[in-house]
């Protein structure tokens, strides 16, 4: 008899989001402004490029300080999470959720991350979220820092171009580790390290015309590397504080194919490869990889290092590897004239004829989940959790209150079969699986709202406008077939709705 097909007993199935995309209430309960709430969407330009959308200027933030508007600043909404988590969770609960992934606003607890005292508006409103989760036994994986820096650093400190922020830094972990020590087990520090070389502004507060003059990689760098020591301070205290509790690196994993098979396309897919892993290389080896410190060394990246640094970084590597993956790209040696290239996750690389894209011009590549899976298992030897994983599309909801979208069911369907192949052929040991924007969300790189991700549709538009009533689109039944059989109907021909 054929045997059947699972995912590993307790594997945690679930959902992920984060509070500057999700939580609105930007200005309740004593929170601060953080840099996404000055983050503005440009609905008028090519969302496509997601250039654009992340190039903010001191003016920028001047405008967005000035205004209480939410249309251009659809963060400041989000899907109002805040006044809808009691219904939210019931939801992630009805579709049978094991974890949910959530980001803790910093600015709602250290409204200006400087703060003496944190404030305990806000610390009570995630202890709510995490009584709430409790109740359904949905375990919390919760990211430190999700592009929320407090606005106050960017303009007292330069956001992590200075020292003094890791001090902050790890004053917001203690006072969370401390909270919510009966609450979270598993933890991510920074969402995205390597986000600091594509977006700056959102992962470490930097402005570019406030480093004028200054070698712009050099401070980039010397961010990251106070994120990686900080990230390394974190996991101690989360060590000392919560025994048992494990705390994990999260790397945007792209995926890089050569275009061709002539050896210089695969040598520059290898390059380009290297540049993704270099950052999660560091957070699990605890030392820049020796192909960074060359990096450095050939395009003249200096950075400062305190003596004590090296030695943090190898003490407190990280104890499993999270990533969020969604799409796959070519790259080449030389790119010819007139070859197509599409959009990725705040990419824009060569297409690859074989295989289709998204809405958004991002292709999809269940296969190059698993390959992802297996390069960073043999890598690395640790165990890994996808925290991010989705498809963004134009969803319809249709008078009866139904979402048929069975594109995202089809895209869920085969990358779990392939995570599944990863985990029983290639003997990847995987923790569980959050898909991304679980609930409709503001898209990070296009501020729209109409880049849905989500098994629970929210009712606003790209303006904000809307009910912003939930329902259930057809995808929200699939997932919960999937958590109830772990996965074995993924083998069968139908599943109950
Ligand atoms: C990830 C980010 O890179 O991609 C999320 O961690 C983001 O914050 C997600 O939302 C999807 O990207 P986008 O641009 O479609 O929202």
């Amino acid at each position: 008899m054929e045997q059947i097909r699972k995912f590993p007993e307790g594997f945690l199935w679930g959902g992920a989001t984060a509070a500057n995309q999700v939580e609105g209430g930007w200005k309740e309960g004593g929170k601060g402004l953080s840099v996404s709430d000055c983050a503005r969407s440009h609905l008028d330009v090519d969302v496509t490029d997601y250039q654009k959308h992340n190039e903010i200027t001191t003016k920028d933030i001047e405008e967005a300080m000035a205004t209480d508007d939410e249309v251009y600043y659809p963060k400041r909404h989000g899907a109002d999470f805040f006044h809808h988590y009691k219904e939210d969770i019931a939801l992630m609960a009805e579709m049978g959720f094991k974890v949910y992934r959530m980001s803790i606003a910093w600015s709602r607890i250290f409204p200006n991350g400087d703060d003496e005292t944190p404030n305990e508006e806000g610390l009570q409103f995630y202890e709510n979220v995490f009584n709430e989760l409790k109740k359904y036994n949905i375990e919390p994986l919760v990211t430190m820092s999700h592009y929320e820096p407090p606005l106050n650093l960017v303009l007292k400190y330069n956001g992590w171009y200075s020292r003094e922020v890791i001090g902050f830094f790890e004053k917001y972990v203690e006072t969370i580790c401390t909270r919510y020590k009966n609450h979270v087990k598993y933890w991510l520090t920074f969402n995205e390290v390597d986000s600091m070389i594509r977006h700056p502004y959102t992962t470490g507060g930097l402005v570019r015309d406030r480093f004028e003059g200054m070698h712009w990689e050099s401070v980039i760098f010397q961010a990251m590397h106070h994120q990686f020591v900080a990230s390394a301070l974190a996991t101690k205290i989360c060590h000392d504080i919560i025994p048992g509790s494990m705390v994990g690196c999260m790397l945007t994993k792209l995926t890089f194919y050569p275009y061709t098979c002539k050896p210089e396309d695969v040598l520059q897919a290898q390059q380009d490869m290297r540049s993704t892993y270099c950052y999660s290389d560091t957070q699990v080896f605890g030392e820049y990889p020796a192909y960074l410190v060359a990096r450095f060394k050939n395009n003249g990246v200096v950075i400062h290092k305190e003596p004590e640094d090296d030695a943090i970084m190898k003490k407190y590597p990280v104890d499993f590897v999270s990533f969020s993956y969604y799409s796959s790209s070519c790259v080449a040696a030389k790119e010819d004239e007139g070859i197509e290239k599409t959009a990725g996750n705040t990419i824009f690389a060569i297409k690859n004829p074989h295989i289709p894209s998204s809405d958004w011009g991002w292709q999809i590549d269940p296969i190059g989940l698993r390959i992802s899976m297996v390069d960073l298992y043999d890598r690395y030897r640790k165990p890994l959790f996808i925290v991010e994983n989705g498809l963004g599309a134009k969803d319809v909801l249709e008078a009866d209150g139904k979402v048929h979208d069975p594109y995202r069911i089809n895209y869920f369907d085969a990358h779990f079969k392939e995570m599944l192949n990863a985990i029983e052929i290639d003997g990847v040991e995987c923790l569980g699986y959050t898909s991304w924007g679980c609930i409709d969300l503001v898209s990070e790189s296009t501020k729209q709202m109409s880049k849905r991700y989500g098994f629970i549709y929210v009712d606003a538009d790209d303006y904000g406008k809307g009910t912003y009533d939930r329902y259930r689109k057809d995808s929200f039944y699939w997932y919960k077939n999937v958590i109830k059989t772990n996965g074995a109907c993924l083998f069968e021909d139908e599943f109950d709705k």
